[in-house]
């Protein structure tokens, strides 16, 4: 029997330097008999060597399409937009199964070659929660972001551009040297109980805000019904919270205005981006926003202090290594289980979900044609 194999392509959206395989658990999968080939990329945040260096066979970039049919492709993001036929097993990121933009063509692609999509959002535990997101890295890097945001407004500026950090460390100690003294700053983490919201309370703690200036709340703390006014008390409100239903606003421009001058609030980070949810809990703004231009003003009324909102939807591409590295090492247990996938729940319930997103794509198709 030949050996279990994935091939890891390279990644072709723009600023994403995050890897689905990581050198590290590319190693664990050889060490348990499997044989990883690998794209050379060099957007990837691993160097190729990194790779080589435990054992992974290395090929052009962006040859996959020509790789044998058996061997499953492992990739973060997107493929690009084009009309070829699928006809591999492809475990990423698509983006389709909730009807979103074009989610008809890529279905459409898979269906005329006859490949196969398990997709990395619907890989689930027993409980519904995913086997492996990037949450605790967005919520890292949202609060930093936030938090340099805070430093530029402090300089009467506007935070500018964001490139991806080679590290948490090199991140920490931009945040530190940009802001000075931490000693006062307050946050205010909602949804701190979750994956984001952690990380949102570690990088505050790393940066040195002193632990009673972390006000960290959840359910529990929301339960009274919002418009809070201890969000208007922050410097920095960091959203992480799963918006799964209506609730009331957590803040609202009117109150924002009616604060006037006495406002301490200066940047909102919403990393959960409900933006155009129509329950958004924080309907101040309503765009998303980019690493080119992370902030958007929010209209506080004439004469009083700035806020800015940082909506950034895809914020762990800011820590590619370290949350490559756990969104890695948590998809690992289901990717040594791949090879008996059909008696794995977890493989068994993402392929029904995509052949009957599959069907639905067809059917809606074969409606228009
Ligand atoms: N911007 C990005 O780059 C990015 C990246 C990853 C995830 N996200 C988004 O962030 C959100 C959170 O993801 P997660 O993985 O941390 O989810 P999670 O389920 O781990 O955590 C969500 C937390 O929110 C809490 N919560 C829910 N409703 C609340 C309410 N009304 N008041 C207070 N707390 C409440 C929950 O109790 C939980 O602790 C999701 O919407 C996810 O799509 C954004």
């Amino acid at each position: 029997m030949s050996k279990p194999a994935f091939w890891l392509r390279c990644e072709k959206k723009e600023y994403e330097r995050r890897a689905a395989l990581t050198p590290t658990t590319a190693k664990r999968l050889i060490d348990a008999g499997f044989s990883i080939t690998v794209e050379r990329d060099e957007q990837r945040i691993f160097d190729d060597s990194e790779y080589e260096a435990v054992g992974c066979t290395l090929v052009e970039n962006n040859s996959w399409p020509s790789a044998p049919r058996d061997i499953p492709i492992i990739g973060l993001k997107e493929l690009p937009v084009s009309d070829d036929p699928l006809p591999h097993t492809h475990i990423q990121f698509a983006h389709c199964f909730k009807r979103q933009a074009g989610w008809e063509q890529i279905l459409s692609r898979f269906h005329r070659g006859g490949g196969n999509l398990y997709d990395l959002e619907f890989l689930t535990d027993a409980n519904g929660r995913r086997v492996a997101a990037f949450g605790f890295h967005a919520g890292f890097a949202g609060a930093a972001a936030g938090a340099l945001a805070l430093a530029s407004q402090r300089n009467s500026e506007t935070l500018g551009i964001l490139t991806p950090f080679e590290n948490e460390d090199a991140m920490v100690k931009k945040v530190r040297q940009a802001l000075g003294d931490t000693s006062n700053i307050k946050a205010l983490v909602i949804g701190a109980l979750g994956r984001c919201g952690k990380g949102a309370v570690d990088l505050f703690q790393k940066i040195g805000l002193k632990d009673d200036h972390i006000l960290k709340w959840d359910l529990e703390e929301t339960a009274k019904g919002g418009p809070f006014s201890e969000i208007l008390d922050a410097d920095i409100f960091v959203n992480c919270i799963y918006l799964s239903s209506r609730i009331p606003s957590f803040i609202t421009r009117e109150q924002i205005i009616a604060a006037g001058g006495q406002r301490r609030l200066s940047v909102i980070v919403d990393v959960s981006c409900d933006t155009t949810n129509p329950f958004n809990p924080i309907p101040v703004y309503s765009i998303n926003t980019t690493f080119d231009k992370p902030t958007v003003a929010v209209d506080v009324g004439s004469g009083n202090p700035p806020l800015c909102v940082i909506s950034i939807d895809h914020l762990p591409t800011l820590l590619p290594r370290e949350a490559s590295e756990q969104f890695s090492s948590d998809l690992l247990p289901s990717l040594l289980e791949f090879p008996r996938r059909e008696a794995n729940r977890v493989w068994v319930d993402a392929e029904k979900v995509f052949k009957e997103k599959l069907e639905e794509a067809v059917r809606e198709i074969n409606s228009k044609a």
